[in-house]
Protein backbone atom coordinates (compact mmCIF):
# COMPACT_ATOMS: atom_id res chain seq x y z
CA UNK A 1 0.00 0.00 0.00
CA UNK A 2 2.59 2.16 -0.92
CA UNK A 3 0.79 4.50 -3.28
CA UNK A 4 0.89 7.96 -3.48
CA UNK A 5 -3.66 8.02 -3.91
CA UNK A 6 -4.08 5.33 -0.84
CA UNK A 7 -6.32 6.50 2.01
CA UNK A 8 -5.64 4.99 5.32
CA UNK A 9 -8.25 2.95 7.31
CA UNK A 10 -10.11 5.46 9.39
CA UNK A 11 -12.71 2.62 11.10
CA UNK A 12 -15.67 5.61 10.17
CA UNK A 13 -18.04 2.13 10.67
CA UNK A 14 -18.11 0.86 14.11
CA UNK A 15 -17.67 -3.41 14.05
CA UNK A 16 -17.22 -3.63 17.60
CA UNK A 17 -18.30 -7.49 18.79
CA UNK A 18 -17.87 -8.29 14.82
CA UNK A 19 -15.69 -11.26 13.54
CA UNK A 20 -14.83 -10.69 9.97
CA UNK A 21 -12.84 -13.19 7.84
CA UNK A 22 -11.32 -11.57 4.37
CA UNK A 23 -9.92 -13.65 1.65
CA UNK A 24 -6.96 -13.12 -0.39
CA UNK A 25 -5.78 -10.26 2.31
CA UNK A 26 -2.43 -10.63 2.00
CA UNK A 27 -2.06 -7.65 -0.06
CA UNK A 28 -4.08 -5.02 -2.06
CA UNK A 29 -8.01 -4.70 -1.59
CA UNK A 30 -8.16 -7.53 1.27
CA UNK A 31 -5.24 -5.73 3.28
CA UNK A 32 -7.13 -2.78 3.01
CA UNK A 33 -10.44 -3.94 3.77
CA UNK A 34 -8.91 -6.30 6.80
CA UNK A 35 -7.71 -2.80 8.16
CA UNK A 36 -10.66 -0.82 8.04
CA UNK A 37 -12.53 -3.50 10.15
CA UNK A 38 -9.91 -3.68 12.64
CA UNK A 39 -10.06 0.06 12.58
CA UNK A 40 -13.85 0.09 13.20
CA UNK A 41 -13.31 -2.33 16.34
CA UNK A 42 -13.75 -5.49 14.85
CA UNK A 43 -11.95 -8.90 15.09
CA UNK A 44 -10.66 -9.95 11.65
CA UNK A 45 -9.36 -13.09 10.02
CA UNK A 46 -6.64 -12.24 7.47
CA UNK A 47 -6.70 -14.83 5.25
CA UNK A 48 -4.78 -15.75 2.02
CA UNK A 49 -3.37 -18.83 -0.06
CA UNK A 50 0.12 -16.81 0.83
CA UNK A 51 -0.02 -17.67 4.78
CA UNK A 52 2.92 -15.77 5.31
CA UNK A 53 1.71 -12.29 3.79
CA UNK A 54 -1.68 -12.73 6.08
CA UNK A 55 0.55 -13.47 8.89
CA UNK A 56 2.87 -10.05 8.30
CA UNK A 57 -0.94 -7.93 7.49
CA UNK A 58 -2.42 -9.87 10.99
CA UNK A 59 1.14 -9.48 13.01
CA UNK A 60 0.74 -5.58 11.76
CA UNK A 61 -2.87 -5.45 13.31
CA UNK A 62 -2.25 -6.63 16.12
CA UNK A 63 0.93 -8.44 17.15
CA UNK A 64 -0.84 -10.33 20.07
CA UNK A 65 -3.41 -12.39 18.00
CA UNK A 66 -5.84 -11.24 20.16
CA UNK A 67 -7.79 -8.93 17.84
CA UNK A 68 -6.36 -10.49 14.41
CA UNK A 69 -4.81 -13.78 13.32
CA UNK A 70 -3.56 -15.33 9.97
CA UNK A 71 -4.86 -18.10 8.44
CA UNK A 72 -4.44 -20.62 5.08
CA UNK A 73 -7.01 -19.95 3.33
CA UNK A 74 -7.16 -21.21 -0.83
CA UNK A 75 -10.67 -20.42 -2.05
CA UNK A 76 -10.13 -23.45 -4.53
CA UNK A 77 -10.78 -25.38 -1.64
CA UNK A 78 -14.17 -26.22 0.10
CA UNK A 79 -11.85 -27.53 3.07
CA UNK A 80 -10.05 -24.83 3.67
CA UNK A 81 -13.39 -23.01 3.69
CA UNK A 82 -14.41 -25.24 6.47
CA UNK A 83 -10.75 -25.07 8.63
CA UNK A 84 -11.29 -21.34 8.53
CA UNK A 85 -15.10 -21.22 9.89
CA UNK A 86 -13.58 -23.47 12.55
CA UNK A 87 -10.73 -21.61 13.81
CA UNK A 88 -12.99 -17.96 14.07
CA UNK A 89 -15.62 -19.95 16.04
CA UNK A 90 -13.18 -21.45 18.49
CA UNK A 91 -11.12 -17.88 18.85
CA UNK A 92 -14.44 -15.52 18.66
CA UNK A 93 -17.69 -17.61 18.92
CA UNK A 94 -18.87 -16.89 15.55
CA UNK A 95 -18.42 -15.31 11.82
CA UNK A 96 -20.61 -12.29 11.48
CA UNK A 97 -18.63 -10.85 8.15
CA UNK A 98 -17.34 -12.24 5.31
CA UNK A 99 -15.93 -10.49 2.50
CA UNK A 100 -14.98 -12.93 -0.20
CA UNK A 101 -12.42 -10.82 -2.19
CA UNK A 102 -9.63 -13.21 -3.58
CA UNK A 103 -9.48 -13.09 -7.46
CA UNK A 104 -7.02 -13.23 -10.34
CA UNK A 105 -6.93 -12.62 -13.47
CA UNK A 106 -4.81 -13.64 -16.63
CA UNK A 107 -4.62 -12.04 -19.85
CA UNK A 108 -3.44 -14.87 -21.98
CA UNK A 109 -4.73 -14.75 -25.77
CA UNK A 110 -7.90 -15.97 -26.50
CA UNK A 111 -6.72 -18.75 -28.47
CA UNK A 112 -4.56 -20.12 -26.01
CA UNK A 113 -6.32 -20.38 -23.18
CA UNK A 114 -6.63 -23.50 -22.01
CA UNK A 115 -9.53 -25.75 -20.49
CA UNK A 116 -7.56 -26.04 -17.74
CA UNK A 117 -6.92 -22.28 -17.05
CA UNK A 118 -10.13 -21.50 -17.62
CA UNK A 119 -11.39 -23.93 -14.39
CA UNK A 120 -8.65 -22.28 -12.52
CA UNK A 121 -10.15 -19.24 -13.45
CA UNK A 122 -13.26 -19.89 -12.28
CA UNK A 123 -12.68 -21.81 -9.31
CA UNK A 124 -10.43 -18.95 -7.61
CA UNK A 125 -13.42 -15.89 -9.02
CA UNK A 126 -16.90 -17.46 -9.23
CA UNK A 127 -16.83 -21.12 -7.74
CA UNK A 128 -14.88 -19.64 -4.17
CA UNK A 129 -18.10 -17.62 -3.97
CA UNK A 130 -20.50 -20.25 -4.08
CA UNK A 131 -18.52 -22.25 -1.69
CA UNK A 132 -18.02 -19.54 0.78
CA UNK A 133 -21.50 -18.42 0.37
CA UNK A 134 -23.03 -21.97 0.83
CA UNK A 135 -21.54 -22.35 3.98
CA UNK A 136 -21.47 -19.19 5.70
CA UNK A 137 -25.16 -18.77 4.76
CA UNK A 138 -25.85 -21.77 7.11
CA UNK A 139 -23.67 -20.26 10.01
CA UNK A 140 -25.45 -16.67 9.64
CA UNK A 141 -28.88 -17.72 9.88
CA UNK A 142 -28.27 -19.28 12.80
CA UNK A 143 -26.93 -16.70 14.42
CA UNK A 144 -29.51 -14.34 13.00
CA UNK A 145 -26.75 -11.77 11.37
CA UNK A 146 -24.45 -11.74 9.00
CA UNK A 147 -22.97 -9.58 6.06
CA UNK A 148 -21.64 -11.34 2.73
CA UNK A 149 -19.53 -8.85 0.41
CA UNK A 150 -18.34 -10.16 -2.96
CA UNK A 151 -15.73 -8.60 -4.57
CA UNK A 152 -16.50 -9.05 -8.19
CA UNK A 153 -15.54 -6.82 -11.40
CA UNK A 154 -16.39 -3.95 -14.04
CA UNK A 155 -15.56 -6.60 -16.32
CA UNK A 156 -18.24 -9.11 -15.16
CA UNK A 157 -21.03 -6.31 -16.32
CA UNK A 158 -19.52 -5.14 -19.72
CA UNK A 159 -16.25 -6.93 -19.90
CA UNK A 160 -14.11 -4.39 -18.88
CA UNK A 161 -11.49 -2.67 -20.31
CA UNK A 162 -8.64 -5.42 -20.50
CA UNK A 163 -10.44 -8.52 -19.42
CA UNK A 164 -9.79 -12.10 -20.65
CA UNK A 165 -13.14 -14.47 -21.36
CA UNK A 166 -12.89 -16.42 -18.24
CA UNK A 167 -12.14 -13.81 -16.14
CA UNK A 168 -15.24 -11.92 -17.17
CA UNK A 169 -17.39 -14.71 -17.29
CA UNK A 170 -16.27 -15.43 -13.15
CA UNK A 171 -16.73 -12.36 -12.20
CA UNK A 172 -20.29 -12.12 -13.84
CA UNK A 173 -21.24 -15.44 -12.26
CA UNK A 174 -20.09 -14.03 -9.02
CA UNK A 175 -22.47 -10.65 -9.21
CA UNK A 176 -25.38 -13.24 -10.30
CA UNK A 177 -24.31 -15.72 -7.10
CA UNK A 178 -24.59 -12.29 -5.15
CA UNK A 179 -28.52 -12.06 -6.28
CA UNK A 180 -29.25 -15.38 -5.86
CA UNK A 181 -27.69 -15.68 -1.79
CA UNK A 182 -29.23 -12.53 -1.18
CA UNK A 183 -32.54 -13.81 -1.87
CA UNK A 184 -31.82 -16.72 -0.44
CA UNK A 185 -30.87 -15.24 2.40
CA UNK A 186 -33.61 -12.46 2.62
CA UNK A 187 -35.36 -11.76 6.20
CA UNK A 188 -32.92 -13.65 7.99
CA UNK A 189 -30.85 -11.11 9.02
CA UNK A 190 -28.17 -11.95 6.23
CA UNK A 191 -27.19 -9.51 3.66
CA UNK A 192 -25.06 -10.36 0.69
CA UNK A 193 -24.06 -7.70 -1.80
CA UNK A 194 -21.19 -6.78 -4.34
CA UNK A 195 -19.30 -4.33 -5.05
CA UNK A 196 -17.73 -3.96 -9.42
CA UNK A 197 -14.78 -1.91 -9.45
CA UNK A 198 -12.96 -0.62 -12.38
CA UNK A 199 -9.09 -0.34 -12.38
CA UNK A 200 -7.41 -0.36 -8.59
CA UNK A 201 -4.32 1.34 -7.79
CA UNK A 202 -3.05 -2.33 -7.31
CA UNK A 203 -2.92 -3.53 -10.72
CA UNK A 204 -0.81 -0.42 -11.67
CA UNK A 205 2.47 -2.89 -10.27
CA UNK A 206 0.85 -5.76 -13.03
CA UNK A 207 0.70 -2.69 -15.98
CA UNK A 208 3.37 -0.70 -18.39
CA UNK A 209 3.58 2.69 -18.12
CA UNK A 210 1.98 3.44 -21.28
CA UNK A 211 -0.84 0.74 -20.13
CA UNK A 212 -1.22 2.97 -17.04
CA UNK A 213 -1.64 6.45 -19.33
CA UNK A 214 -4.22 4.40 -21.50
CA UNK A 215 -5.80 2.82 -18.40
CA UNK A 216 -6.33 7.07 -16.85
CA UNK A 217 -7.33 8.01 -20.51
CA UNK A 218 -10.14 5.73 -20.64
CA UNK A 219 -11.68 6.51 -17.21
CA UNK A 220 -13.31 9.72 -16.99
CA UNK A 221 -12.16 10.61 -13.78
CA UNK A 222 -8.75 10.03 -15.00
CA UNK A 223 -7.32 8.12 -12.30
CA UNK A 224 -7.23 4.17 -11.08
CA UNK A 225 -9.27 3.98 -7.79
CA UNK A 226 -7.11 3.98 -4.29
CA UNK A 227 -7.54 0.84 -1.98
CA UNK A 228 -8.87 2.77 0.60
CA UNK A 229 -11.85 3.88 -1.39
CA UNK A 230 -12.98 0.65 -1.91
CA UNK A 231 -12.51 -0.46 1.63
CA UNK A 232 -14.71 2.08 2.44
CA UNK A 233 -17.18 0.74 0.15
CA UNK A 234 -16.86 -2.29 1.29
CA UNK A 235 -17.27 -1.03 5.02
CA UNK A 236 -20.53 0.11 4.57
CA UNK A 237 -21.85 -3.25 2.97
CA UNK A 238 -20.37 -4.76 5.80
CA UNK A 239 -21.26 -3.01 8.65
CA UNK A 240 -24.77 -2.78 10.84
CA UNK A 241 -25.67 0.05 8.64
CA UNK A 242 -25.59 -1.12 5.49
CA UNK A 243 -28.78 -3.33 6.35
CA UNK A 244 -31.03 -2.19 3.60
CA UNK A 245 -28.20 -3.45 0.89
CA UNK A 246 -29.97 -6.46 -0.34
CA UNK A 247 -28.10 -8.24 -3.62
CA UNK A 248 -26.68 -5.25 -4.69
CA UNK A 249 -24.27 -4.47 -7.01
CA UNK A 250 -22.01 -1.26 -6.18
CA UNK A 251 -20.57 0.22 -9.22
CA UNK A 252 -17.33 1.80 -8.29
CA UNK A 253 -15.29 2.63 -12.11
CA UNK A 254 -14.82 6.11 -11.75
CA UNK A 255 -17.67 6.80 -14.83
CA UNK A 256 -16.45 4.34 -17.21
CA UNK A 257 -19.96 2.31 -17.06
CA UNK A 258 -23.21 4.32 -16.60
CA UNK A 259 -26.41 2.44 -15.68
N1 LIG B 1 -6.86 -4.55 -9.38
C1 LIG B 1 -7.87 -4.20 -10.15
O1 LIG B 1 -7.78 -3.30 -11.01
C2 LIG B 1 -9.20 -4.88 -10.00
C3 LIG B 1 -10.28 -4.44 -10.76
C4 LIG B 1 -11.52 -5.05 -10.61
C5 LIG B 1 -11.66 -6.09 -9.69
N2 LIG B 1 -10.59 -6.50 -8.97
C6 LIG B 1 -10.79 -7.60 -8.00
O2 LIG B 1 -10.50 -7.13 -6.70
C7 LIG B 1 -10.02 -8.22 -5.90
C8 LIG B 1 -8.71 -7.83 -5.24
O3 LIG B 1 -7.78 -7.48 -6.25
P1 LIG B 1 -6.32 -6.94 -5.92
O4 LIG B 1 -5.98 -6.02 -7.02
O5 LIG B 1 -6.25 -6.49 -4.50
O6 LIG B 1 -5.48 -8.28 -6.09
P2 LIG B 1 -3.97 -8.59 -5.65
O7 LIG B 1 -3.43 -9.47 -6.73
O8 LIG B 1 -3.25 -7.34 -5.29
O9 LIG B 1 -4.18 -9.44 -4.33
C9 LIG B 1 -4.87 -10.63 -4.41
C10 LIG B 1 -4.60 -11.47 -3.15
O10 LIG B 1 -5.34 -12.68 -3.33
C11 LIG B 1 -4.50 -13.76 -3.04
N3 LIG B 1 -4.92 -14.94 -3.78
C12 LIG B 1 -4.69 -15.26 -5.07
N4 LIG B 1 -5.20 -16.45 -5.35
C13 LIG B 1 -5.79 -16.90 -4.22
C14 LIG B 1 -6.50 -18.08 -3.84
N5 LIG B 1 -6.67 -19.08 -4.73
N6 LIG B 1 -6.99 -18.19 -2.58
C15 LIG B 1 -6.78 -17.21 -1.68
N7 LIG B 1 -6.09 -16.07 -1.95
C16 LIG B 1 -5.62 -15.93 -3.20
C17 LIG B 1 -3.10 -13.32 -3.41
O11 LIG B 1 -2.11 -14.08 -2.71
C18 LIG B 1 -3.12 -11.85 -3.00
O12 LIG B 1 -2.71 -11.67 -1.65
C19 LIG B 1 -9.94 -9.41 -6.84
O13 LIG B 1 -11.10 -10.21 -6.72
C20 LIG B 1 -9.88 -8.78 -8.21
O14 LIG B 1 -10.34 -9.65 -9.22
C21 LIG B 1 -9.37 -5.92 -9.08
Amino acid sequence: MTDTFTLPANGSFSFAGRNALITGAGAGVGEAVAREIHAGGGHVAVSDVNLEAAQAVAHSLDPSGATAIALTLDVRSKQDFIAARDAIVAQWGRVDIVVNNAGHAKRTPTQDITPEEFDEIVQINMRSVFLSCQLFSEHMREHGYGRIVNITSLAGQNGGTVASPHYAASKAGAIMLTKYFARYLAGSGVTVNAIAPGPIDTAKARLSAEQIARVEGEVPIGRFMAVGEIAAATALLASDRGGFFVGATLDMNGGLYLR
